[in-house]
């Protein structure tokens, strides 16, 4: 409990607002570039290495362009990127075998970048919707998305990305039971030291809409994925999803998207205490990008809604604006 204020006159706020040295010796929360993963998005298709035209200042990136966006994010004091790609269409299929393709893009991606900037955590995405043609994050049949099928799909694709030498595995699939099932695949393989950041609060959410386009997934996905994702209306459910992470061998979790969750995000940390991230998602970025280039909004509302999810009680944010912020909080 704060402590209660004295009557003014004997207390004034505004006392230890009054200059610039006073507000930062009294700041409760900071943000450091320590504190961002910075997803891409990384193809390898002739001619899509272009800007995505719903993420305005995001372009797909080549192998190499990824390797110099990984050079970047160390020379700012990024210290994870996050890795999600823009496949070929003819290999997407119903099997989604690419998925555990050991030279598929996202592994030669994470080796290309471990062999240039090893200092870097690479963390990947453990989810079938980049491979499969029907755009799911788990193998359909008659139209249902397969849980337990799925969850063998993952761990294959999971044992791969460890293979391939991802320091962080980021499942992002919301089956149930996959993380339990990818931490014994990995500890019988010997990948004793993988992390896993569980996506354990991952909501069925309209705001990855420019996701999507940017991985090509929008064409291929039929339908929604609530039969996966959280319903918005829920929260006690969060806490629950994440437990059950934590008990099957997640060693972080996850919130996502963050800004309109910022309530789970605080929820979650004052419960577990454990490292937890959100996702400043596709949508967010989209809609204050959108703004600030409108003029509409100025760019500090980038470091404000970053402190705003570690106000929250999170360690960590995954956000596009990643490089922007680090340039901003290093002056
Ligand atoms: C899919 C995945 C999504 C995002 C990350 N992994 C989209 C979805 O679930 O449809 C969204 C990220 C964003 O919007 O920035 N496995």
């Amino acid at each position: 409990m704060p402590h209660l204020p004295a009557a003014f006159p004997a207390t004034r706020f505004r006392r230890l607002r009054r200059t610039g040295a006073l507000r930062d010796l009294v700041q409760e929360v900071r943000l450091s570039p320590a504190d961002l993963i910075w997803p891409i998005f990384v193809t390898d298709v002739p001619g899509a290495d272009a800007p995505v035209a719903s993420m305005p200042g995001v372009s797909r990136l080549t192998v190499d362009g990824a390797v110099r966006a990984a050079e970047q994010a160390a020379s700012l004091g990024i210290p994870a990127i996050c890795l999600f790609p823009y496949t070929d269409p003819s290999l997407k299929t119903e099997t989604c075998q690419e998925a555990w393709n050991p030279e598929n893009l996202s592994n030669r991606a994470t080796r290309a970048i471990k062999a240039a900037v090893p200092g870097i955590a690479v963390m990947t995405d453990v989810a079938l919707d980049p491979y499969n043609a029907l755009g799911h994050d788990g193998l359909v049949r008659d139209g249902v998305v397969l849980n337990d099928e799925s969850v063998e799909a993952l761990v294959r694709m999971a044992l791969a990305q460890a293979e391939a030498g991802a320091d962080i595995l980021g499942p992002s699939d919301m089956m149930d039971g996959r993380i339990g099932a990818m931490r014994s695949a990995l500890e019988a393989a010997g990948h004793r030291d993988v992390a896993i950041l569980s996506y354990a609060a991952k909501y069925a959410s309209a705001f990855y809409g420019p996701f999507r386009d940017a991985v090509g997934a929008s064409g291929a996905l039929k339908g929604d994925k609530k039969t996966y994702q959280m319903n918005p209306g829920n929260r006690d459910e969060a806490l629950r999803l994440v437990a059950r992470d934590l008990d099957e061998g997640a060693d972080m979790v996850m919130i996502k998207p963050g800004m309109p969750y910022l309530d789970i995000c605080a929820r979650v940390k004052d419960a577990f205490g454990v490292p937890t991230f959100a996702y400043q998602v596709s949508g967010e970025y989209a809609m204050l990008k959108g703004a600030m280039l409108n003029g509409w909004l100025k760019d500090e509302v980038i470091l404000e809604s970053l402190l705003a999810f570690r106000r929250a009680g999170c360690d960590g944010i995954l956000t596009y604006f990643a490089p922007d912020a680090a340039r901003l909080l290093r002056g």
